[in-house]
């Protein structure tokens, strides 16, 4: 059986209302008019004001589900409450959203998130029938120390539940908007480790969860990513904002 491949477009919080809706109709009318092979996945991660938007240009257009999804960028760790600002992962599930991107190096960073604190984003989301494709990756000092599969090791335990079921999307934070991608031999390498650490959160050997490259990724580099046996698929920053070059990696990817 074929590996099912995944290519995210993580919008952050960058397309205006109309241009997402725009962003969104296009993607899926490529997709409609050049279908990729039924193994590739595409998911589009608008921001959260977009998602009902995005969803019924999606709607419209009329592609399966697995072929072209709609995920959030984020969600509360809990399924309502008095929680002001928040968005939980039943509310992003009623927009039609079947995936959550968790743990982003932006959110660690910026909301200083925790792996405890996604561990229970992961919980709540999988509880509610969405995805998580949790984002891990060590910063540039962390490398250079050669520390990075330490703490790789110690995001997979923090930050996965037991028994996860979802996407791990691997994001050195170094590579993510710099243009600069890892070595072909780098990626294989941490990839490789990945998928090893992996199972003391699976809690089995016999599943293969599906790992992804995430950091600068442009149809430039996406099919030599592409070609690497351990790589999933990509999760895409600035190139999935523009319908033609979100196109073109996933042309790649398939
Ligand atoms: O989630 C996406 C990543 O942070 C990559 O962003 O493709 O703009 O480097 P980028």
């Amino acid at each position: 059986t074929t590996v099912p491949k995944f290519v995210i477009g993580n919008w952050k919080m960058q397309a205006r209302h109309e241009y997402g809706l725009e962003l969104a109709r296009g993607v899926a009318q490529g997709l409609r008019d050049n279908p990729p092979p039924s193994h590739l996945h595409t998911i589009l991660c608008p921001p959260f004001t977009q998602l009902a938007g995005v969803h019924s240009e999606l709607d419209e257009i009329g592609l399966p589900n697995e072929q072209l999804a709609l995920g959030a960028q984020d969600c509360y760790p809990a399924a309502s409450g008095p929680f002001t600002g928040d968005i939980s992962p039943q509310m992003i599930k009623a927009l039609g959203a079947s995936y959550v991107i968790l743990g982003h190096s932006e959110r660690r960073q910026n909301h200083g998130e925790t792996d405890a604190v996604i561990r229970q984003k992961v919980k709540a989301a999988t509880a509610a029938g969405v995805t998580p494709i949790v984002c891990i990756g060590e910063h540039l000092a962390e490398r250079n120390e050669g520390r990075a599969a330490s703490v790789l090791a110690s995001q997979i335990e923090g930050s996965l539940t037991r028994g996860f079921r979802g996407i791990v999307a691997y994001e050195p934070v170094w590579a993510i908007g710099s243009g600069i991608t890892p070595s072909h031999e780098e990626l294989q390498r941490k990839l490789t480790l990945i998928r090893a650490l992996l199972p003391m959160r699976l809690m089995t050997d016999d599943i293969r969860v599906p790992v992804l490259y995430g950091g600068s990724v442009t149809s430039v580099q996406a099919p030599s990513i592409m070609s690497i046996e351990a790589v999933d698929g990509v999760l895409v920053g600035s190139a999935s904002l523009e319908a033609q070059s979100f196109l073109d990696i996933i042309t790649a990817a398939a």
